[in-house]
């Protein structure tokens, strides 16, 4: 590593690490462009780590700071969040520089312990509290539940310098550099929100809590745990995460999510869409939830102002994946679509019954009237279906965005 070319601002690095080989982070959201854990060094009188990376990354991430370090002693190491993407390699850094002090607030000194059995030489710290490591002084800020109860952020007063943890961060590695004024950031903003929408897509309060506190430091650059610093585009990423954290969407348009086992609910989905585009819009997505993850159709939805599911009724219920979609967005309390639904049913129907329910719990704006068909897809009913896509986007016409 090239201490020059890993140089933030004077005395400050980055010593994150990519990850090239986890296919699924968390085991389950696909990672089709890789992820960093982003671990930054302040090299002052006194030496400070913020958070540490995947243990997978261990070897390459000691050597790191050392490289920086050249020996001379970690005096803290700053736990912003306990996640083990970035807390993994905790336990290997206190025994490399077993003299550290591990900074941190109750609620991660309690994950400290369970994690590590460590709970000796902690110093907890509380909501503004500040350490000076010499020229640099860090202040701490909790952000409880972005993404987890110990979030805290630390900022720099000299530098400005954000330390956000998980917030504005994205999938996607740092490919020859970390920072946006070296990289082009175009392939970035499809993996923040899809990043976002799936880690902190439920904690749309407490991040706006978390705005709201940082909206009074004056900010110069971003460091957070995944994705590029963000030096050029920090309004443009403060102003996603307000938008995505009130779920209010980017863009008009609909994402019309389906599930088929033997193609007549796809053909009702055909039939929609082109009602969407007949009515004037013309963003229309189709998902077959069998053959797209959920997260990329969750981040769709943060994206676009409309939505329509179908599904066959299995069992009398929803189709397996589209139950596991509906679960997702529940889950993350989704606010403000237009909405309509759809399926198909052989000898009992019921999943437009479901899925409509589904506005009723969210509040959404229902526009009717929805579409259940029998067997085969009828002439009747297939118009019915196209009629569903026009009202949709003809209600979308008089929606604004925000
Ligand atoms: Fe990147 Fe919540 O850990």
């Amino acid at each position: 590593m090239s201490s020059s070319k890993k140089k933030i601002v004077e005395n400050i690095f980055y010593v994150g690490v990519n990850d090239r080989e986890k296919t699924l982070f968390e085991n389950y959201l696909p990672l089709p462009q890789g992820v960093a854990y982003n671990s930054y060094l302040i090299n002052d009188v006194q030496t400070a780590l913020i958070d540490t990376v995947d243990v997978h990354f261990v070897g390459q991430f000691l050597a790191n700071v050392e490289y920086i370090l050249q020996g001379k002693p970690l005096d803290y190491l700053i736990i912003n969040h306990m996640e083990p993407d970035h807390a993994g390699s905790i336990g290997f850094v206190c025994q490399k520089y077993p003299n550290v002090k591990i900074v941190g607030n109750v609620k991660t000194f309690e994950m400290l312990k369970g994690y590590f059995g460590i709970d000796n030489q902690i110093h907890t710290v509380k909501e503004g509290d500040s350490i000076s490591l010499g020229e640099h002084q860090l202040s701490f800020f909790m952000a409880p539940m972005v993404h987890w109860p110990e979030v805290m952020v630390t900022y720099e007063q000299k530098t400005q310098i954000l330390f956000s943890a998980d917030a504005f961060g994205t999938f996607g590695t740092n490919d020859g550099g970390f920072m946006d004024t070296q990289l082009n950031t175009d392939k970035y903003w499809d993996e923040m929100r899809r990043y976002y929408a799936c880690i902190v897509g439920k904690y749309g309060a407490p991040t706006q809590a978390a705005l709201k506190k940082l909206s009074a430091l004056p900010i110069s650059f971003i460091c957070s745990t995944h994705g590029p610093v963000w030096q050029k585009e920090i309004a443009k990423v403060v102003s996603l995460y307000d938008k995505w954290s009130k779920y209010e969407a980017q863009k008009e348009g609909v994402v019309i999510a389906y599930g088929s086992m033997y193609g007549h609910t796809m053909q009702m989905a055909e039939a929609v869409c082109e009602g969407v585009i007949a009515g004037g819009v013309k963003d229309a997505i189709i998902y077959n939830v069998s053959k797209t993850d959920t997260s990329f159709i969750l981040s769709d939805i943060f994206q676009y102002n409309g939505l329509i599911i179908g599904s066959p009724t299995y069992n009398t219920e929803l189709f397996p994946l589209i139950e596991t979609l509906v679960h997702q967005i529940e889950h993350r309390g989704i606010k403000n679509k237009v909405y309509s639904c759809f399926g198909s049913y052989s000898w009992h129907g019921n999943a437009v019954n479901i899925l409509t329910q589904l506005a009723q719990k969210l509040n959404w704006q229902m526009v009717s009237p929805t579409v259940e068909n029998k067997h085969a897809l009828s002439q009747d009913k297939e118009k019915q279906c196209f009629a569903l896509g026009q009202a949709v986007a003809e209600k979308l016409k008089v929606v604004s965005i925000a």
